[in-house]
């Protein structure tokens, strides 16, 4: 068996990260991966094309999966988020980071996290609608619906189920817009009621910020809207180690882009800093997606090995080794399991 996969390498560290993690999944399934090369962002732009052409939505709407490195979005002019566009474009409504504490001492105060942030992935304030009234005066449009609210918590609530979790937080901010976060919120409780063995509270987002930082153990699953769990995500990968290590995927009825957290890091780029954790984490979750479950178990045990050992570590991590330096500890890694 063999499984097309889309890959945009992405702008910054995006292919230095790429690269490693391209490696590292070829060694653990034996090159049942046919990459298919596809262009985006800055990288696109800078080859005179659209910053999402549209052969790169063609090619991901027939491999249905894709794995991506991060990709710039200029500040104020240039282009609009490609990463945004790409959710809207194929409807990618449901984020998936699972935040887990790893082994080593990373420069985190935990070491027992598991928890997982869902974020509504396609509305609230990263709608896109925003414009000019009058010369001074900008409005940007926080939508919610019932139906993509409904949406992403039947996948929160099917997910609970399908993945053992038992306590899932909702968490709004209704005190301060009552229609859209109430309405969030309204269908949360519709959704419950059909999942009535799943314990469910509903948590204000600055009482959530105190309570992340004070107890983050205490969480289990984390559903919110779009700003709120983009912010939210940043947060809790600084509970486990930082950018480095987060994984994440985009999820939507017929195709998922897989995806780490973190952004281009134009600061480290192009020296051979970066960490691929994150984004080879996130191979491994889109290895279990498509159910190459041996290989993702193997790819996932070799960097908890890498971990736990300590000494192939990137800087973020207190370490030396560069990133491609990684890539060769864990083909290290793997051939011991292999002998
Ligand atoms: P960033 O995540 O790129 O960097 C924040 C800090 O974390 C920097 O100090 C960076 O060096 C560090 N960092 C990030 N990833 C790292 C890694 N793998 N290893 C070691 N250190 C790492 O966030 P920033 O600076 O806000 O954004 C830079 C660009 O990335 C912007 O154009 C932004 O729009 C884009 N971005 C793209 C995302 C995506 O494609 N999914 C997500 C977030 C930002």
């Amino acid at each position: 068996m063999r499984y097309p996969v889309t890959l945009i390498a992405g702008d910054g560290i995006g292919p230095e990260v790429s690269a490693v993690m391209v490696r590292v999944v070829d060694e653990v399934t034996d090159g049942r991966i046919q990459w298919r090369n596809a262009p985006a962002g800055g990288g696109a732009v800078a080859a005179g094309m659209v910053p999402l052409p549209e052969e790169t939505l063609d090619s991901i709407r027939e491999t249905r999966i894709a794995i991506k490195g991060p990709l710039e979005t200029p500040i104020g002019k240039g282009w609009r988020s490609v990463n945004v566009s790409l959710r809207q474009a194929l409807s990618l409504y449901a984020c998936v980071r699972p935040v887990v504490s790893l082994p080593g001492d990373y420069r985190s105060k935990y070491s027992d996290i598991d928890l997982i942030v869902i974020r509504e992935n396609t509305e609230g304030l990263y709608s896109g609608r925003e414009h000019e009234v009058i010369d001074g005066v900008v409005e940007a449009l926080k939508v919610v619906t019932r139906e993509s609210s409904r949406r992403i918590m039947r996948f929160a609530f099917e997910y609970a189920r399908n993945h053992g979790r038992k306590h899932l937080t909702i968490v709004h901010k209704a005190s301060v817009m009552p229609l859209s976060d109430g309405l969030f919120l309204d269908c949360a409780q519709e959704i419950a009621a059909d999942y009535p063995y799943l314990q469910v509270e509903v948590l204000p987002l600055d009482n959530l910020a105190m309570a992340l930082v004070q107890r983050p153990q205490d969480f289990d699953m984390l559903v919110m809207g779009n700003l709120d769990g983009d912010l939210v995500s940043d947060l809790c990968a600084g509970l486990v180690g930082g950018l480095g290590m987060v994984p994440g995927a985009n999820i939507g009825a017929g195709h998922a882009v897989f995806e780490a957290v973190h952004g281009t890091a134009p600061d480290i780029a192009g020296q051979d800093k970066a960490n691929p954790i994150a984004l080879i984490l996130s191979a491994v979750l889109m290895l279990r997606h498509i159910g190459e479950t041996g290989a993702a178990d193997r790819l996932g045990s070799a960097v908890r090995t890498l971990l736990f050992e300590g000494k192939s570590v990137t800087r973020d991590l207190g370490g030396t080794t560069g990133t491609s330096g990684v890539g060769d500890a864990l083909i290290e890694i793997l051939s011991r399991s292999e002998s």
